[in-house]
């Protein structure tokens, strides 16, 4: 197979600053790969043939029900299905995983304290341990009635005012640019002596949706602001955008997807004029400072499960690493008193409040945790939902399936067959799920299309049902009524659906 020419990939993004109300164009320039470098020719075949969709709908493909291949954990299903270390780690490594387990659990508390191995929370901070949102290693929830928002905040940020800015965005030295007083999220908690910065607050309308055969959903329309602001008024430029936390299952498999096989998806003009364009997020590694994919987060801003850990500790828990060394966190210069508090560096451990291995165990808990094997993937009803989910267009975003690196530095997430059901790109999502919020190249209509492995387990796992980037859906049937913009002919598909297909489609999404 003769090689394409080493070729500049020219991604052209229109970013709306949407605040500011004007539309900036930007044109992103990066070296990027167009073939993958793992494999021979022979073998870059049998992936291809391997990873084209399927066109059989009448029994389940081969290997379909290990959804992440011989990572894949057969457990039997309870609310600790998320929970297990992927099935192929070598028994040496799972003492690791352990150490990382108990890192991920851990409470933080405020410095100076008698612990000192455990000190350096905040000042500011959302939660007081990585578990506390990712709750069983599932996802968050919205604060149904009560007033703790624990598993979910508020970003806060503006987009670029001047040509310099915007330059430091198409150059991706940043995603965008903090509120002056509140940084880069509001943080609900601080220290004992210190003002947290305030509260989201949340309301909802409900919308009427009807359906092929006269069923009417409701979807619940959600307002969001920030009150009880302890430091003054927000910037009148900073946009607030909800974030749930998502589940922790398959993290390091998606790290493993070749860059070029993602890009392979990605058409942001949309030159095949489909109506679904998908563009790449551009991070840098928080280390090397190098371009890469961004993968991780709900507007994939973040290149690796390292690099979303390390800022997780900084904002969400105001915990210093190694990657990401100011001991105040999310604390700016405008919080004067914040700067102030005592930090948690213990000169004894190093120079962060998490020294280096912390960062190193926390991650590769992270980037281990199996995703389950499907259930009922070969019944009748399940294969119906599965070529309705095909025909109605999901699967132009929610892409079946990846082979992973070979060259992998865990091997166990070396070369494996695996079913996200995700593209990893951006999309427009239309004006009902738009924030407002750029980051990177993703505008504030456009969203990471999320991997849906693992979200029939939601209920089991997590004990509720909430879905989208904010956990207005309260299930299945209305995250997908929810989808606009490049996802509207699907959702349409999907209304327009008998009743019976409709369910089919949903028990297809609960058997992943
Ligand atoms: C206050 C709640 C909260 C805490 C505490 C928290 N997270 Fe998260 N986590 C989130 C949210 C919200 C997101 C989505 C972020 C986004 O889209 O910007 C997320 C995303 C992630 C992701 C990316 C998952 C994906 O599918 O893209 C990883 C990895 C992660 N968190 C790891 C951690 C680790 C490790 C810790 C502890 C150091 C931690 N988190 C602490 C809320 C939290
Ligand atoms: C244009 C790309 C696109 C298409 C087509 C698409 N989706 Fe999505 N899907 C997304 C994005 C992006 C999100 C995240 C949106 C958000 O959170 O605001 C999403 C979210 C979801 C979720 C919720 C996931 C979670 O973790 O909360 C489900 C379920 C889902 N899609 C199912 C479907 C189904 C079923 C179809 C076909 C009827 C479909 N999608 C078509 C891009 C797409």
């Amino acid at each position: 197979m003769p090689h394409p020419p080493a070729r500049r990939l020219y991604l052209s993004v229109a970013l709306l600053a949407t605040l500011a109300g004007l539309p900036v164009a930007l044109a992103a320039n990066f070296d990027l790969p167009v073939k993958r470098t793992d494999l021979s020719d022979a073998d870059m075949k049998r992936v291809a043939d391997v990873t084209r969709p399927t066109l059989d709908f009448s029994k389940a493909e081969p290997y379909e029900a290990m959804q992440a291949g011989a990572t894949t954990s057969i457990d039997p299903v309870t609310e600790d299905s998320f929970s297990h270390i992927s099935a192929n780690i070598p028994f040496e490594e799972e003492q690791n995983f352990k150490l990382g387990n108990a890192l991920f659990k851990k409470l933080w508390v405020s410095a100076p304290s008698s612990t000192q191995a455990s000190d350096g929370l905040g000042p500011l901070f959302n939660a007081r341990s990585c578990m506390s949102c990712h709750v069983n290693d599932g996802r968050g929830k919205p604060p149904e009635g009560g007033a703790s928002a624990t598993s979910m905040f508020l970003r806060l940020a503006r987009a670029a005012k001047t040509p310099a800015e915007e330059k430091a965005i198409a150059d991706a030295e940043t995603v965008n640019f903090p509120d002056p007083i509140y940084g880069h999220q509001l943080q609900d908690l601080a220290v004992p002596g210190l003002a947290a910065e305030g509260k989201m607050a949340i309301s909802y309308s409900e919308k009427p949706v009807k359906l092929n055969g006269g069923e009417i959903v409701s979807l619940r329309v959600p307002s969001y602001s920030a009150t009880d602001l302890a430091y003054g008024p927000l910037d009148p430029g900073t946009t607030i955008s909800p974030r749930v936390a998502p589940a922790m299952i398959g993290l390091g498999l998606i790290e493993a997807i070749p860059a070029a096989d993602i890009l392979a998806h990605a058409d942001p003009d949309d030159r095949d004029g489909d109506g679904i364009a998908g563009k790449a997020q551009i991070a840098r590694d928080h280390r090397t400072g190098a371009i890469a994919i961004g993968r991780f987060g709900w507007k994939a801003q973040n290149a690796t499960v390292r690099d979303q850990s390390a800022d997780a500790f900084a904002n969400d828990i105001g915990i210093s690493t190694p990657d990401r060394p100011d001991a105040y966190g999310d604390c700016t210069d405008a919080e004067t008193k914040c700067r102030k508090m005592p930090p948690g560096v213990q000169k004894r451990l190093g120079n962060e409040e998490a020294p280096g291995p912390v960062l190193d165990l926390v991650t590769f808990y992270s980037a281990n945790l199996a995703v389950p094997a499907r259930r009922k993937a070969s019944f009748p009803d399940t294969l119906r939902g599965k070529q309705l989910f095909y025909q109605s267009g999901c699967i132009s975003c929610h892409i079946p399936k990846f082979v992973t690196r070979r060259d992998t530095a865990e091997k166990a997430q070396s070369f494996e067959l695996i079913w996200p059901y995700s593209d990893f790109l951006l999309h427009d999502m239309g004006d009902g799920l738009a924030d407002g919020q750029q980051v990177g190249l993703a505008s504030g209509r456009e969203w990471r299309t999320p991997p849906l492995w693992g979200i029939g387990l939601t209920r089991t796992v997590s004990g509720h049902s909430f879905f989208l980037h904010d956990g207005r859906a309260r299930n299945l049937t209305e995250a997908i009524l929810w989808h606009g913009g490049e996802a509207e002919k699907a959702r349409n598909a999907f209304s327009s659906l008998p009743k019976d297909d409709r369910e089919a489609l949903i028990r297809f999404l609960e058997s992943l």
